[in-house]
C-alpha cells in the first residue's frame, strides 16, 4: 500500500517543479497561429508543408503547433530557444546584447532560432545536415513565441513566471495568463467556448479592421525572409506597456485588465499567424 503512493507522489512533484518554467502560449495560442498561416500559403508553401508534416497531421500544421513544447524536455537543449529574457525595466531588446542563454552563449534565443530554421527550411527539399520537418514544427512554433509579448520580457522574473497573480479567482503567474488565461477566458465569454470561433473573428480582423496594415505586418527590410528582431522590438515594447503596467506580486487581475489587454493578444496573435506565412512563403516560393 505505502509503495502504490509513490509514483502519484513522483508525478505531482516533478509537475509542481516543471511547471514554472513552461513557456510557449497555451495550445490555443499555436493553434490560432499555425491555422491563420495555412490559410495564407501560396501554392508551392503550401504543397512543402503537405510534404514536410508527418503524415498522421492530415496536413493540419495547427495540430502540430505545439509539438515543440512537447519535445522540450526530451531536446533539452531547445529549451531555451523559446524565449529573450532583455534587462529589467529597459523596455527594449537588442540581438547582439540578449540573444544568448544563461551560460551567455550566443544566438541561443528564439530570434536566434527563427534564423536557424529560416536558413534549414531553405535548403528544401533536401537537407544532408538538418531534419526539415522539425524544421517547419519548430519555426512554427517559435514564431508564435517570439509574439507573446512575455517571451520577450525581464530577466529577473523570467518573462512574468516569477509574478504571482489572481486571475479573477484563481492563483496563476503572470506569464501564463499571457501564454493561456486571456485567451481561454475570451473564448469562454465571446465565442461560446469554442476556439475555431475564435480564429474565424480574428481571421475577419485580418481580412477586414487590419487590412490596410496587413501588408506592412509581411514586410521584412533589405528582403530579408523573416526579421525576428522586429517582432520581437515589438513584444518587448507590448511587455512593458501592457502586460507589466500596472501588475506588482500578488495583484488581483479581472475585467479591467482581461478587456484593455484582449485586443492586443488579438493583435499578436493576428500577426504571428500573418508573419509566418509571409516567412513559409518566402521561403519556399
Ligand atoms: C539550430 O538547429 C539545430 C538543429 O535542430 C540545433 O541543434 C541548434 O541548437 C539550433 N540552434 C539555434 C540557435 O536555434
Ligand atoms: C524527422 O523528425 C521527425 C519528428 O521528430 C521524426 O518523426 C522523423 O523520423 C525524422 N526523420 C528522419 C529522417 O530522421
Ligand atoms: C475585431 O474587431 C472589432 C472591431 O474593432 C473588435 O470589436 C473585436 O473585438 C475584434 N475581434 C478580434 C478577435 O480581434
Ligand atoms: C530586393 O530583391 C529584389 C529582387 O531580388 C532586387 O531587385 C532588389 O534590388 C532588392 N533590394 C534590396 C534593397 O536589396
Amino acid at each position: 500500500m505505502k509503495f502504490s503512493r509513490i509514483p502519484t507522489l513522483v508525478f505531482v512533484s516533478s509537475f509542481l517543479i516543471l511547471f514554472p518554467v513552461i513557456h510557449g502560449w497555451g495550445e490555443d495560442g499555436h493553434l490560432t497561429v499555425c491555422r491563420i498561416a495555412q490559410s495564407r500559403l501560396n501554392d508551392a508553401a503550401n504543397s512543402a508543408v503537405k510534404n514536410l508534416l508527418p503524415k498522421y497531421a492530415e496536413n493540419d500544421l495547427g495540430s502540430m503547433c505545439s509539438w515543440a513544447d512537447r519535445v522540450k524536455f526530451r531536446y533539452h537543449w531547445s529549451s531555451p530557444l523559446h524565449y529573450i529574457d532583455t534587462p529589467d525595466n529597459l523596455c527594449s531588446y537588442q540581438y547582439n546584447r540578449d540573444c544568448k542563454d544563461e551560460t551567455g552563449e550566443a544566438d541561443r534565443c528564439v530570434a536566434g532560432a527563427v534564423n536557424n530554421y529560416t536558413s534549414q527550411l531553405q535548403s528544401y527539399p533536401s537537407s544532408s545536415e538538418y531534419n526539415l520537418t522539425e524544421a517547419l514544427l519548430f519555426l512554427s512554433h517559435f514564431i508564435g513565441d517570439i509574439h507573446q509579448p512575455l517571451h520577450v520580457g525581464f530577466t529577473s522574473d523570467r518573462g512574468g513566471n516569477t509574478i504571482d497573480v489572481h486571475w479573477y479567482t484563481r492563483k496563476q503567474v503572470l506569464h501564463h495568463v499571457w501564454d493561456a488565461n486571456i485567451i481561454e477566458t475570451s473564448e469562454e465569454r465571446f465565442h461560446d467556448s469554442n476556439v475555431d470561433e475564435f480564429i474565424d473573428a480574428i481571421q475577419q480582423n485580418i481580412t477586414g479592421i487590419w487590412a490596410e496594415q496587413v501588408p506592412g505586418w509581411e514586410t521584412c527590410s533589405r528582403n530579408e525572409t523573416t526579421c525576428p528582431d522586429v517582432y520581437a522590438s515589438e513584444s518587448t515594447k507590448a511587455a512593458c506597456a501592457w502586460a507589466y503596467k500596472g501588475v506588482s506580486e500578488g495583484s488581483t487581475l479581472e475585467d479591467d485588465y482581461f478587456l484593455s489587454r484582449l485586443p492586443v493578444v488579438n493583435l499578436r496573435l493576428a500577426q504571428g499567424g500573418v508573419r509566418l506565412a509571409a516567412t513559409l512563403n518566402r521561403i519556399f516560393g
